[in-house]
């Protein structure tokens, strides 16, 4: 089905990633075929000069940033890639600035009034400039009526329609991509594609961001190690979001170092020890940590903003990367091996030790090395590389994972230079391992496993029909055998527990 609008903005697309050598890119010039390698050399001519300047993943970013918000997703997720593209061009890209000229604030203003449905006066005293934009939305420094200052996110005017077009032309790329570049099939490009389609989609709604951070707020109040904005829901619709003004200097400011009384190590700690808690214990982590959305105060309080990237786990995927962390603290190879094969990461075909000895070559050199030179999302990032020789499949949670770790860590020790990732991370992690691996949890577990199988025979025997659950034999045979198992552990627990 030919669609020429789509086509259109592709040729457009395809030229101005010429423009910038990042379409044919000079660096692989040896894997294409002659006629190829001559429409290369052929478009660099015509781009010129400037196509030349900087490394292929900075020329990328280059282009996508022109290209819109929906290129720019595309090249935020690319960056995630580095178990594909490598280290260097994954961070390259991830340097990608989506910051733009603002558009006036009298629109600004209109676009918050047909969203409150009300005159602007009716909840805000004061409404500001841009304090920043980018391709989807810009901020308002404003203040509420009662006197509260607030930032006032507001989406760009038709943002909507440029993005459907942009979507539209993006899958049909991912089309062509997938029929003819064979190489790129390990991406998956029509998977690929959904998924930053998706994602600008989701960022489109600013009620859900609003809704991130609420829970993100909730979910970091416990342990206090970082701060979320409070929503103002009275100030949030499709288009617009209002937060409470962040207390203290944005990071992205080198002044804010120097405030006085400013405990480094401490705040450092504090900013990974709130990322891996919320990932572990919560399974719900704000995905964009980079100094600009993150505002400090002495001694070592830190506040995040920007909740349009919220990373969430699985209760599998946590105790995957609590048991990975664990197993390095400890230096025990075996087990991080043991862990992979019992997730089903790892085919059950291949071999245990030779697993384990691949483990070690990763994690050995960490600790032969102070501790402030090595970095936990590097580890992470050669450990998804040697578990590649073993046909894992990666998931793309723990690659959101990873990639926030690595701005996390950058963060960390720019704020300390002598920041040790591993012992900021040491209690968080023996925090979980203690409370979800001893024998109380685990009962609990069973327990909890018991009544859902309980909850669900239940209602087949109310049904009326017979479901399609019912036919599904497998579940309904491992279900019965985790019934007994369930209550038989749950009863050894009550038993124990009433003898001591
Ligand atoms: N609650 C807030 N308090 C203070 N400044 C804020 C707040 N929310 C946003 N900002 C400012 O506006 C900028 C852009 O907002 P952000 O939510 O990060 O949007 P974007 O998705 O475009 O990065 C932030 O980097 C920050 O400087
Ligand atoms: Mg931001």
């Amino acid at each position: 089905m030919a669609r020429p609008a789509a086509y259109g903005r592709l040729l457009a697309a395809a030229w101005t990633l010429a423009r910038h050598d990042a379409l044919l890119p000079v660096e692989l010039e040896a894997q294409y075929p002659p006629p190829i390698r001559d429409l290369g050399r052929t478009l660099r001519l015509l781009a010129g000069k400037q196509a030349r300047d900087g490394r292929p993943g900075e020329r990328l970013a280059r282009a996508l940033v022109q290209l819109g918000p929906v290129a720019i997703k595309l090249g935020q997720l690319l960056s995630t890639r580095a178990d594909i593209f490598g280290a260097p061009f994954a961070e390259d890209l991830s340097r990608l600035k989506d910051r733009l000229p603002p558009f006036p604030a009298e629109i600004a203003r209109a676009q918050v009034e047909a969203a409150l449905g009300a005159p602007i006066e009716t909840q805000f005293s004061e409404f500001g400039e841009a304090v920043a934009a980018a391709s989807l939305a810009q901020a308002h420094d404003a203040r509420l009526r009662d006197g509260r200052r607030v930032a006032v996110k507001v989406l760009r005017p038709n943002i909507g329609v440029r993005v459907a077009q942009d979507s539209a032309a993006l899958a049909q790329a991912a089309q062509l991509v997938a029929r003819y570049v064979p190489a790129a099939r390990r991406l998956e490009p029509l998977a690929f594609a959904q998924t930053v389609i998706r994602a600008t989609e989701l960022e489109l709604d600013l009620r859900l961001e609003a809704a991130g951070c609420d829970e993100l707020g909730e979910v970091m109040a416990r342990d206090g190690y970082m701060a979320a904005p409070a929503v103002i829901w009275e100030g949030v619709g499709k288009q617009v979001l209002t937060l409470e003004w962040a207390p203290g200097a944005p990071l992205s400011d080198p002044a804010a170092l120097e405030l006085p009384g400013l405990d480094r190590p401490t705040l450092a700690s504090n900013l990974l020890r709130a990322f891996l808690s919320q990932a572990l214990d919560h399974g719900v982590f704000h995905a964009d940590l980079h100094e600009g959305n993150l505002f400090v105060e002495a001694p070592a309080k830190i506040t995040a903003v920007d909740y349009g990237i919220v990373g969430r786990l699985g209760p599998d995927e946590r105790r995957y990367l609590a048991e990975i962390l664990w197993g390095f603290l400890d230096r025990d190879y075996p087990r991080v091996a043991e862990v992979h094969f019992r997730a089903g990461y790892v085919p059950a075909h291949h071999d245990r030790a030779a697993f384990a000895q691949a483990l070690r070559a990763v994690g050995e050199p960490v600790f032969g090395r102070a501790a402030s030179q090595v970095s936990m999302s590097r580890v992470l990032i050669q450990l998804f590389e040697i578990t590649a020789l073993f046909d894992m499949h990666l998931r793309p949670e723990l690659v959101l994972l990873q990639k926030t770790m690595m701005t996390v860590e950058g963060v960390a020790r720019r704020i300390d230079p002598d920041h040790d990732i591993w012992a900021a991370a040491d209690p968080v992690v023996r925090r979980w391992i203690a409370r979800e691996l001893a024998p109380p949890a685990q009962a609990k577990r069973l327990a909890q496993e018991s009544l859902d199988i309980l909850q669900g025979l239940k209602r087949r025997l109310q049904a009326p029909e017979p479901t399609v659950a019912v036919v599904t034999t497998p579940e309904r045979d491992s279900g019965w055998l985790w019934f007994f198992l369930g209550a038989l552990t749950t009863g050894g627990a009550f038993l124990l527990g009433a003898l001591a």
